[in-house]
């Protein structure tokens, strides 16, 4: 196992970070999917109208505003419950494929149950795939991006075994409502995140600190309810309306920081519990072997009677595994990873000592903002990342369901353009030199918007929103012009051959 580990990471430690990086100058397929991407609560306002109840956003920004850097909220956002016309014209000029944007579950169910389906709510989204449609842009519909209902929140949500059912009841109402005009489907965005943010470190509602146990708990009862929304499709929906359905997976780029084999161990096993935790059972049946013998191996010695990571029935397993029909992935930046000894025994206990290895960025790599001190730009990690991923998933098709850079809002955003450009350029070399298959990139996202717990500080757009102004007007910014040379050209340098 351990020499299959050292050949995969053998060429990207020397080709990887090389400073005479050429760009690729392959055009992109003409089949190539160029999109952006939005989430409800960050984009759409219209926070109480027509019928739409409480989220957890709504609800923790409204009772704790010290929970958001700027005390904002998505009361009002970019006001795109009103605007979207705008925003589809604002695509279609920019010669996007696709656009994926997400379903507010408590907007369409108010109770979060399907007893009451709210029809104005459903009227909305009917009318932006319409829109869509007409634009000849193609949706990508991801089911829930991190707003759930608070009326589910307040009966444990993610913590409740019984989310899987209340999940599987809501995709049902979404297949049936949209379904003939979606034929890409995503049950969740960043399923780690919602569990990490959630119940790990708690800087998303409901902002519970319990990592190393809630989160799996969090991440176990995910796990089955994407599983079953997956199902409920394949079974009832797929054979008329003939589309796919996935997982939105998050997951950094992680690189040996040297050519230790130790280094590249440690490299392998962050990969297992960033990704596998989530991928594996849904490609190979069970959570990573790694994963299972460290927390296993942990919680013995903290004297548990068993291991903080659930266990999967067989029965659990064999409905988990296969559930994909695509690869859909967000990535943002990459890491250097370095073998520690053991880190010991931590009381409460974490996620990251549970994965146990030192993983860090260099200060000579560039920083984005200040407050985003995860996010250098290293945008070579795109290629390893896709690399393992096929290394690891039977080489499925992928597409990049996420990447893009904040800054304070320069309108002249030079730095977005490169971070765009040098990201598929390593994406493309994946294609070509990896036989990676990468059906489609997405940049998050079209229009500047509530970027949770950091509010309006920090921005992602295309497009610059004016959130000082009613009209919440949008400008271009220079990445806007260089995106839609690249979504009408498919050439991401000055001239493409062939
Ligand atoms: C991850 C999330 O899916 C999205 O909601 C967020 O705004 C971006 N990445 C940027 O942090």
């Amino acid at each position: 196992m351990v020499s299959t580990r050292l050949v995969f990471f053998a060429c990207f430690l020397i080709n990887s970070l090389a400073a005479d990086y050429v760009i690729n100058n392959k055009r992109f397929p003409s089949d190539f999917m160029f999109g952006v991407a939005t989430s409800a609560y960050q984009i759409e306002g219209g926070w109480n109208e027509d019928g739409r109840t409480p989220s957890n956003w709504d609800h923790m920004t409204h009772t704790r505003p010290e929970f958001v850097k700027d005390r904002s909220n998505g009361d009002i956002a970019c006001d795109s419950y009103h605007k979207f016309k705008e925003d589809v014209a604002i695509m279609k000029k920019m010669g996007v494929k696709h656009y994926r944007f997400s379903l507010s579950w408590n907007r369409i169910l108010p109770t979060g149950f399907p007893d009451k389906i709210n029809e104005p709510g459903i009227a909305y989204y009917k009318n932006l795939i319409k829109e869509l449609k007409t634009n000849n842009i193609v949706p990508l519909v991801t089911i829930h991006h991190w707003d759930l209902p608070q009326s589910l929140q307040n009966l444990g949500g993610f913590l409740n075994a019984s989310i899987v059912d209340w999940v599987a009841d809501y995709a049902r109402v979404c297949y049936k409502a949209f379904g003939d005009d979606v034929k890409y489907w995503l049950t969740f965005n960043e399923a780690k995140q919602i569990c990490m943010g959630g119940f790990g470190f708690g800087y998303y509602p409901p902002a519970i600190h319990s990592e190393g146990i809630l989160e799996y708990v969090c991440a176990h009862n995910l796990l089955k309810a994407h599983a079953k929304a997956w199902h409920i499709y394949d079974k009832e929906f797929r054979a008329k309306q003939n589309g796919k359905v996935s997982v939105v997976l998050d997951s950094s780029a992680y690189i040996p920081a040297s050519n230790k084999p130790e280094d590249k161990v440690a490299t392998d096993t962050v990969l297992h519990f960033e990704l596998g935790w989530f991928a594996n059972p849904i490609y190979n049946g069970d959570y990573p072997e790694i994963m299972k013998t460290r927390v296993a191996e942990r919680s013995k010695r903290e004297g548990r009677p068993k291991s903080r990571l659930p266990e999967f029935t067989e029965e659990e397993k064999a409905l988990i595994k296969g559930t994909h029909d695509y690869f859909a992935m967000n990535t943002y930046t990459s890491y250097l990873v370095e073998s520690i000894p053991d880190p010991g025994i931590q009381d409460p206990p974490t996620r990251w000592s549970d994965i146990g290895v030192n993983n860090f960025q260099p200060d000579t790599w560039e920083n984005t903002t200040m407050e985003q001190d995860w996010f250098k730009i290293a945008p070579w990690g795109m290629r390893t990342l896709l690399k393992w991923i096929k290394y690891h998933y039977s080489n499925p098709e992928i597409i990049v369901t996420e990447n893009g850079v904040c800054d304070y809002g320069d309108m002249e955003d030079d730095k977005r353009i490169s971070y765009i450009r040098d990201n598929l350029s390593y994406l493309r070399d994946a294609m070509i030199e990896d036989g990676v298959r990468v059906f489609g990139y997405t940049v998050w996202s079209i229009i500047d918007n509530f970027e949770w717990q950091h509010g309006y500080t920090q921005k992602y757009g295309l497009y610059q929103v004016d959130f000082d102004d009613p009209k919440r007007t949008r400008r271009p910014k220079k990445s806007a012009d260089f995106y839609k040379k690249v979504c009408t050209t498919r050439c991401i340098t000055d001239k493409c051959v062939v």
